[in-house]
């Protein structure tokens, strides 16, 4: 199989895409039997948070995109957006731009985030890496949020892993001073390595329980890992600071790859 090949999950999400339930102002929504944050405002409320073209001009001016100044917190690999609706909700002071590979999980969260009025959150259809290598700039972002990357059981495609040493690298530029990264998965080998890679340029955090702001489900994916009877690893990083090019390059190159080996569960 060709590393290129859609993975079993983007095959499933893209064959599945049900149309969208009509929801009515005040309603709450219910994802299997989980309350998504907010309720539906009055239609001529709703916003249009779709990102649909990315600006030609690179690093994109995020600021001036949200017309507004204001720390900007990421979900990359979003989903369906749960964690960045409840987020945007409760942190209005914040930015917030949820970008995911694939545009049927995308328009989810846009329809959500539309019709819940907010005006300050973004979905876009964009690569973690592309993101982080070509779109933001250095010491841009607040908050990096990723929750349950894309394991890639299957050895052959397994290189397409987000979390390398080299992403890991990006993501502690693009952070401002004492910037976080949040992180989630019910994979062990992931989390191990996620463990074993972090310290090396943040102080890690490693939860032994639920999120403390956020002790119900904080995405989608947990709610069928837990379900499942998965167990759940949490934790956040915070950036370390001082340390020069010459170092990051160094440390970069002592950490391992995320060859590990996984147990062939659905990706
Ligand atoms: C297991 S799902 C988790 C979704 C969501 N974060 C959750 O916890 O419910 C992983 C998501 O990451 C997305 N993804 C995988 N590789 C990506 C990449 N390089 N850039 C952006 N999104 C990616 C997939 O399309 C998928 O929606």
């Amino acid at each position: 199989m060709s590393s290129k090949r859609p993975s079993r999950y983007h095959r499933r999400v893209r064959r599945k895409a049900p149309a969208a339930p009509v929801l009515e102002t005040g309603q709450t929504e219910y994802e299997f039997g989980i309350p998504i944050a907010g309720t539906i405002v009055p239609k001529e409320q709703w916003t249009q948070c779709a990102l649909k073209r990315i600006p030609e001009q690179t690093p994109v001016d995020w600021p001036t995109l949200f017309s507004r100044q204001a720390p900007l917190v990421v979900d990359i690999g979003c989903g369906n957006g749960r964690f960045t609706i409840a987020s945007a909700l409760s942190r209005p002071e914040c930015n917030h731009l949820a970008i995911d590979l694939l545009p049927a999980v995308i328009r989810y969260g846009t329809r959500r985030a539309n019709q819940r009025g907010l005006n300050h959150v973004r979905f876009a259809v964009v690569d973690g890496w592309r993101f982080l290598t070509e779109l933001c700039s250095d010491a841009s972002l607040s908050e990096i949020h990723i929750y349950h990357p894309q394991p890639y059981a299957d050895p052959v495609a397994s290189t397409r892993r987000m979390l390398t040493p080299e992403f890991i690298a990006w993501m502690h530029g693009r952070l401002i001073p004492q910037g976080k990264v949040f992180l989630q998965t019910d994979r062990k080998a992931y989390w191990d390595y996620i463990c074993a890679t972090m310290p090396a340029l943040f102080d890690w955090h490693e939860l032994k329980e639920q999120w403390p702001e956020d002790p119900e489900f904080r995405s989608r994916r947990e709610i069928l890992s837990r379900k499942q009877g998965l167990p759940i690893f949490r934790g956040f990083a915070v950036r370390r600071d001082g340390i020069t090019k010459d170092d990051l390059q160094r440390i970069v190159a002592a950490m391992e790859q995320p060859t590990f080996a996984m147990d062939e569960q659905e990706d």
